[in-house]
């Protein structure tokens, strides 16, 4: 389906053109008074300074060709010369009728599919999911979801924090705490011998006080760099451990990410680019990318035109082993041969954009992925509380996902209850709709802002029925489901707009897939929660001024039914691209 605004913008361009104009004067922008009609065109106040002629008398003679044209309700000049347009009911109508028969509900489909990854998620082995790895989880689903819905092919990639030296830290913490197990022995074999099952708690305790330790005793700091080293050459009772403590974490963090509604394509980790670090320094050392500083090896990226430093990426550290910045490198090598996408989006928090910044420099310099293929970094924003400080928990730690989650399914739980909605339902029934409200209402909460700004989490807000909020649009569907519902979902068909709610509603509904498309373009999911909401208030407006059910005039009630099931799909539509699920009751 092409945009409405393409259409009209080809409509009145050409009628710019018989009335003599320059045609690349007739695009058409949705109108900024609402209340006075539905679109403009501004291009005949450009037009003055090439055709010498007054604006207004340019706008008055593609206006009088406009009106001849069947498709407008209202042509008329205002001011120095713009052109304000509104559609006739029956083009409104036919659009709608298009739109409830295209498969992609009005989303343009790119002209040229790319393959995109989208790495996201990012959780580390051996450390609880906190709230820093929300954003990324939920931001990174909404874009796979969003590139997915503009007809790219969209891979998403977990990418796991897994061969580092957080690795290293928590194996030698766990060999002074069990100098016992098998696996720290000499002569452990895997064949026979076993490492001890692992719980998830006792397991992600163990990271805080390695790391601490590490800043106080050298000794041990330099002992877990040759761990994470030993581990990185296949050291088989460090494998073997390693081994238990990914499936432990990853057990976790799948558990969490299911709870959010968030689904990998892919579950690599760091130790899965592992087998292309040979490759890696063949290509760094062929085209002498390697210089030797301290005992290690690095890759200068800074530029003479930089303004900030730019330090040197640390290809290979004094003692052998590898570290974050040369994984990310080598799975750009895994990434080419997997997939050969156009395009990596990449989305941790702001304060990685340095190394994302070395990282895009080093492969572009090794060429270890196309030129063409495009390297974005999408960098959020901090999570604050409502003191506008990063949220924590009581005692001032970083907050466990696990955590708030349940935080919010609880506060969820309490508003419901407390609510009339839910009167006849049973606690089981209570207990499941509130995992959904508040995650949604974290959901929500989180994408209508600018991902790259900070943000306060206010459950509060999140949770109320009314404002721009998660809560807010799964009432409005139930709202519809509940309409749909007592009409016997019956399929109506739109005969006509009745009021002018509906003419907005309508001209909502075939705005809205371009706003898809520009949420893709800038990889900006709260354009779509925006929408959702202003869809939502104008349905909310229609379902107050109509009785809907009790509708006496058939050809009305059908088209009310109608609306409102396109409403409901395109509600959903806009929720299922926010990976936000909808509820039938509530
Ligand atoms: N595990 C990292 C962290 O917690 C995030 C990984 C992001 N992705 C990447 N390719 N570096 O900071």
């Amino acid at each position: 389906m092409t945009p409405i605004i393409q259409k009209l913008t080809a409509c009145v361009s050409s009628a710019f053109e018989k009335a003599g104009y320059d045609p690349s004067l007739g695009v058409v922008t949705v109108s900024d008074r609402a209340d006075l009609c539905q679109f403009q065109c501004n291009g005949a106040l450009g037009g003055a300074k090439i055709h010498h002629k007054a604006p207004r008398m340019i706008a008055e003679d593609v206006a009088a060709i406009l009106k001849e044209n069947g498709m407008f309700s209202l042509v008329d000049v205002a001011g120095p010369g713009f052109i304000n347009l509104s559609l006739s009911d029956e083009i409104l109508i036919a659009g709608l009728d298009a739109l409830s028969h295209d498969a992609h509900l009005g989303v343009p489909q790119t002209e040229k599919p790319e393959t995109v990854v989208v790495d996201y998620g990012g959780p580390n082995v051996a450390k609880a999911l906190h709230i820093g790895h929300l954003r990324s989880a939920i931001i990174g689903e909404a874009v796979k979801r969003l590139a997915k819905a503009c007809g790219n092919n969209a891979i998403g990639d977990v990418h796991l924090g897994d061969w580092g030296t957080p690795m290293g830290l928590v194996m030698t913490e766990l060999h002074d705490r069990h100098p016992d197990w098998a696996c720290f022995k000499d002569d452990f074999d895997p064949a026979k011998d076993e490492v001890p099952e692992l719980e998830s708690g006792p397991l992600n305790a163990v990271y805080p006080v390695a790391s601490a330790r590490s800043k106080e005793d050298a000794d041990f700091a330099a002992r877990a760099h040759k761990t994470t080293l030993d581990l990185q050459n296949g050291h088989p009772g460090y494998t073997a451990l390693w081994k238990k403590i990914l499936a432990v974490s990853v057990a976790d963090a799948r558990e969490a990410y299911d709870k959010l509604n968030v689904s990998f394509e892919y579950w690599y980790g760091e130790s899965d680019a592992d087998r292309y670090v040979p490759e890696l320094f063949d290509i760094l050392n062929s085209k002498s990318l390697l210089r030797e500083s301290d005992g290690a090896l690095v890759i200068d990226v800074a530029k003479p035109d930089d303004t900030a430093p730019m330090p040197p990426i640390i290809a290979r550290k004094s003692n052998g082993s590898v570290g974050y910045e040369l994984t990310d490198l080598a799975t750009l090598i895994q990434r080419e041969h997997d997939f050969a996408p156009d395009r990596i989006v990449y989305l941790t928090d702001a304060r990685q954009a340095l190394h994302f910044e070395q990282i895009f420099r080093a492969s572009r310099l090794a060429k270890l992925v196309p030129d063409t293929t495009s390297l974005d970094f999408l960098g959020f924003g901090t999570m604050n509380g409502t003191d506008g400080k990063p949220y924590k928990t009581r005692d001032g730690g970083v907050m466990p996902l696990n955590v708030l989650l349940d935080t919010a399914i609880d506060a969820a739980y309490k508003k419901l209850t407390d609510s009339a909605y839910l009167s006849d339902s049973d606690d089981e029934e209570k207990r499941a709709l509130a995992q959904k409200v508040g995650i949604a209402a974290v959901k929500f909460g989180d994408l209508i802002n600018n991902p790259t700004r900070d943000y306060v989490f206010d459950l509060d807000k999140f949770l109320s029925f009314e404002g721009k909020t998660g809560t807010y649009l799964l009432y409005t569907v139930t709202r519809i489901n509940s309409v749909l519902k007592k009409a016997g979902d019956e399929e109506g068909k739109i005969h006509g707009l009745y009021s002018d709610t509906e003419r907005d509603l309508a001209l909502k509904l075939l705005l809205s897939g371009d706003l898809f498309r520009k949420a893709w373009e800038e990889k900006a999911p709260s354009y779509i929660c925006d929408n959702a909401y202003q869809l939502a208030v104008v349905f909310s407006k229609f379902y107050h001024d109509n009785r809907i059910i009790d509708e006496q005039d058939a050809d009305k009630r059908a088209s009310w039914l109608a609306l409102s099931a396109l409403v409901r799909r395109m509600l959903r539509l806009h929720l299922d691209t926010l990976a936000i699920d909808t509820v039938e009751n509530m």
